[in-house]
């Protein structure tokens, strides 16, 4: 029985320490991975390559693409989970959590988030593994495919698109909690307009581009 009350008011404190607390870390560290080297392949990795020869090119892309591609993608993966496992511990989440100020705002962050997600998982990923698998051909003495520059082509799209997305995205993943307009419970009815306004832009730009 005391073994019982002990174990009833430990769980207040496990709750904040195990769901809260870490699940809010290990997305923060987990989105600067994501987010990072995203940055990095926009600002750095593609115009330094543009600039190399050939062969110092087809090399790095052998070799550095992939171990970078590794932390970027399973990045992206923990940065999801982790966001889902924030919601699920959240003490305001409960079937009206979405249709307050709060919920609306981080609704508007989770559908930029996953258009970002899907674009890494099923569009740069896909695209770079065959850009990669060409440059490991071309190095073991194989001809170039003729399809690869086209790919590569696609995954910096896809790859521009979600650096913008980013933008957007972290104001609102911040707003939720941070900025003093987004505390308040009444979201004034008109949240079904906001996020429809938030996906026809995403829609409009993820095409555009
Ligand atoms: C992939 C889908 C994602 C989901 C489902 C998700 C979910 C969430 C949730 C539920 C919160 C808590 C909001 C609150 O109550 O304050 C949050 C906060 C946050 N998220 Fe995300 N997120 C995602 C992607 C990202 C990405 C890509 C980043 C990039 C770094 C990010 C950065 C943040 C930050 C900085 C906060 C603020 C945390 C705080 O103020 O304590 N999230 N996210």
């Amino acid at each position: 029985m005391v073994r019982y009350v002990m174990l009833a008011n430990s769980w207040p404190l496990f709750h904040r320490v195990g769901g809260v607390i870490l699940s809010r870390w290990a997305h923060f560290l987990a989105g600067i991975t994501w987010i990072g080297i995203l940055y990095y392949f926009n600002f750095v990795q593609v115009p330094s390559f543009a600039a190399f020869e050939a062969g110092t090119r087809t090399e790095a892309t052998a070799k550095l693409v992939p171990r970078a591609l590794w932390w970027f993608r399973w990045g992206a993966m923990l940065t999801l989970l982790s966001g889902i496992s924030i919601l699920a511990f959240q003490d305001q989440f409960d079937g009206d959590y979405f249709k307050t100020a709060p919920g609306v705002s981080i609704a508007a962050g989770i559908v930029l988030a996953l258009v970002m997600f899907s674009n890494v998982w099923f569009v740069i990923w896909p695209a770079q593994k065959r850009v990669i698998a060409n440059a490991q051909n071309v190095m073991a003495g194989s001809p170039a495919d003729p399809a690869a520059a086209g790919f590569a082509r696609r995954g910096l799209m896809a790859s521009r698109t979600n650096t913008l997305f980013s933008i957007p995205m972290l104001f609102f993943m911040a707003a939720t909690s941070h900025f003093a307009p987004f505390h308040t419970s009444d979201s004034s009815g008109k949240r079904g307009a906001f996020l429809g306004i938030v996906l026809t832009l995403a829609g409009i730009i993820a095409l555009q581009l």
